[in-house]
């Protein structure tokens, strides 16, 4: 069936929404204000999957993408959307969802823009497929497509993983296949510090031990004559073993180098390991941290900085604090933040592995400020109630998904204000939208 609609909105993934009939009809590739005549060509029963057939008006914000992968790859879906016109859709993404799901309607500051609207990203996670392809599952699949480029990583990546790619074929090192849960190579992980151009390189294998040593030296030696800008400084093997999703396992082999790289944030040093989290747009967080570090004030306040990773929020207050209590789930970035601490010599700070939700309140303390930055699913309802009951004169809280955001906000805001929310932008050409809420006892 044919039908002409004009776009309304993004759906989450980043398709078109265009309504027929009353029924939400949703259509990758179609923009806000496109136009088009639309073919049906799926009955979800909740919503109908529609197709292109032809643009008979583009939007004034339709771009052409700048990626040959665009469309195949699920990494970029607003590729195809100006870069204002993503900011515009995402602080409104970010209000819409506090104003339904939380019930408030409150102004948002204006969204932050990323200084860099490519090449942004500090961690490129690969997976291998057969025929030593390297690159990105195609959409709702895991069919391998080899990457030829990837515009928001920096041109040095794609060296390194054409290099790799090559290596793969060349040593003949079976490729891990998911299904019979055999084969070796998994995934090739790359990250980069900026403060001292260093690459740190992991690959993760179903092995009990990677060899290949001297050759991957060489290689190494050979790759780094080519890059541009970075240099490999050290390579690692991630030996997982499990019939699992999860790309990273513990174990951590190094083969050359410390297996560390070093950033700097907000003038602080950070050893970067493979498996730890760091946002992937160092410069966007840091100016979260900045805001984050101003609403902490001036004074000597006791903060709780739950899910902390490797640190980078506690150091960044630390000056702001009398103690800061630190709490994170993963023991690597337990271990990282306790080293990256003392290297900075923040004598103030505490670690504790485990999950926030499950400490004691005697543990929790009575912190005047708690800052919380939890992964997307958001805060365990446990930490809710945790908060309210210890009632610190501030919550801070940094989300990178609206939905939960609303969804925990909902029972602090009966008892705090929310005084700020300031959406940024850390993941352009994407719809992802992270938001930084100031709460205050009332
Ligand atoms: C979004 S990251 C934030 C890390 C850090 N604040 C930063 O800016 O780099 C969330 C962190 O919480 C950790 N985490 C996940 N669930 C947790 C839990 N229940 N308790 C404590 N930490 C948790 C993750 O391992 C991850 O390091």
């Amino acid at each position: 069936m044919l039908f002409t609609a004009r776009c309304e909105d993004f759906t989450v993934d980043g398709d078109g929404v265009v309504r027929q009939d009353g029924r939400v009809v949703f259509v990758p590739d179609l923009v806000p204000n496109d136009l088009a005549e639309i073919e049906i060509i799926a009955d979800k029963k909740n919503y109908l999957l529609g197709k292109i057939k032809k643009i008979i008006e583009p939007s004034p914000d339709r771009t052409r993408p700048i990626c040959r992968h665009f469309g195949v790859c699920g990494g970029c879906s607003l590729q195809h959307y100006a870069y204002a016109a993503q900011l515009k859709w995402k602080e409104n993404f970010a209000a819409q969802s506090l104003r339904r799901l939380a019930g408030l309607d409150l102004p948002l500051a204006k969204i932050v823009p990323s200084e860099n609207i490519l090449a942004y990203r500090n961690k490129a996670q690969l997976p291998f497929g057969k025929n030593s392809t390297v690159g990105f599952f195609k959409m709702n699949s895991h069919d391998v497509v080899d990457v030829r480029e990837c515009p928001i990583h920096h041109a040095d990546f794609l060296i390194v993983v054409e290099s790799f790619r090559r290596f793969a074929r060349e040593k003949k090192i079976p490729i891990y296949d998911e299904k019979m849960h055999k084969g070796i190579l998994r995934h090739l992980v790359i990250r980069k510090s900026d403060y001292l151009k260093e690459l740190l390189v992991g690959l993760v294998v179903n092995c009990r031990e990677f060899g290949l040593r001297p050759e991957l030296k060489q290689l190494v030696e050979e790759i780094n004559q080519k890059l541009q800008t970075y240099k490999i400084v050290s390579v690692v093997a991630n030996i997982n073993q499990k019939k699992t999703n999860k790309i990273l396992a513990e174990r951590v082999d190094n083969i050359l180098g410390s297996g560390f790289i070093t950033e700097k944030i907000g003038g602080f040093l950070y050893k970067i390991s493979l498996n730890t989290f760091l946002q992937v747009n160092t410069p966007q967080a840091e100016k979260a941290y900045t805001q984050i570090k101003k609403w902490c004030g001036s004074g000597n306040a006791n903060i709780l900085d739950a899910y902390c990773g490797i640190g980078t929020i506690a150091l960044s207050v630390v000056e702001q604090a009398a103690q800061v209590l630190s709490i994170e789930e993963a023991p690597q970035s337990v271990k990282d933040a306790k080293r990256n601490a003392e290297n900075n010599g923040a004598r103030n700070v505490r670690f504790i592995q485990g999950q926030a939700e499950r400490q004691s309140i005697e543990t929790l303390g009575a912190p005047e400020i708690i800052i919380v930055d939890p992964p997307r699913k958001g805060l365990a309802a446990e930490m809710v109630s945790k908060i309210l009951e210890i009632r610190p004169q501030k919550v801070i809280y940094l989300s990178c998904n609206p939905t939960s955001l609303a969804r925990d906000l909902k029972p602090l805001a009966s008892v705090y204000k929310v005084r700020e929310i300031i959406p940024y932008d850390f993941f352009p050409q994407t719809t992802h939208v992270e938001t930084l809420v100031l709460l205050q006892l009332n």
